[in-house]
């Protein structure tokens, strides 16, 4: 059975997240304050999402990961729709995140409705001791995406 919820910031699984950013001194950076929504898998937990507040109704949501052996089940897209639903029902404006330029990452968020708003030159150069690869490939520049909410009378 999946179970998704949301923990004190101080439980937040590091292993987890450092699957999303690679950076624990990042991850310790925007913990306080952030908050911590985790999905469990028959009592285990295999997945976490970590939002910050970034003032104005817009939070950014810092890091989402699921455990290599339990991605591709679905609790990756079953996390994202229930923290978009809860910072809905909060009466968020927006929720904001970055990714990478190119990877299955980009269709993740952008099937939820996420659209790209920037582009972050030179992001993940400068932001991390050493060079990030994916699928071979340098990551440089991050894109921010934005899910803009409807107004509630809209
Ligand atoms: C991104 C992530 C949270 C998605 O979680 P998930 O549980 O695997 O997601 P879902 O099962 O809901 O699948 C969502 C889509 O991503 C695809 N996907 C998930 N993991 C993938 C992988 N390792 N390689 C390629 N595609 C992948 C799925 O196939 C699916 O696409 P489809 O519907 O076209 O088949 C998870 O893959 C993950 O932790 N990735 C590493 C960390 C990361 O990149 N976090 C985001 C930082 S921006």
């Amino acid at each position: 059975m999946q179970l998704i919820q949301e923990v004190q910031a101080a439980e937040a699984p590091m292993a987890l997240l450092l699957i999303a950013d690679p950076s624990e001194d990042k991850v310790r950076s925007y913990l306080p304050g952030s908050r911590c929504f985790v999905v469990s898998k028959d009592g285990v937990m295999v997945g976490a999402c970590v939002v910050a507040p970034l003032g104005d109704g817009a939070h950014e949501l810092m890091a989402i990961a699921v455990a290599p052996d339990h991605q591709k089940c679905g609790h990756g897209t079953a996390l994202l729709q229930w923290v978009i639903e809860f910072f809905r029902a909060a009466g968020a404006r927006q929720l904001e995140v970055g990714t990478g330029t190119f990877g299955y990452q980009l269709a993740f968020y952008q099937r939820q409705g996420f659209r790209v708003t920037g582009i972050d030159h030179d992001f993940f150069v400068l932001n991390y001791p050493g060079p990030i690869f994916e699928d071979g490939i340098q990551l440089f520049d991050m894109l921010r995406l934005t899910l803009t909410y409807p107004a509630p009378d809209a």
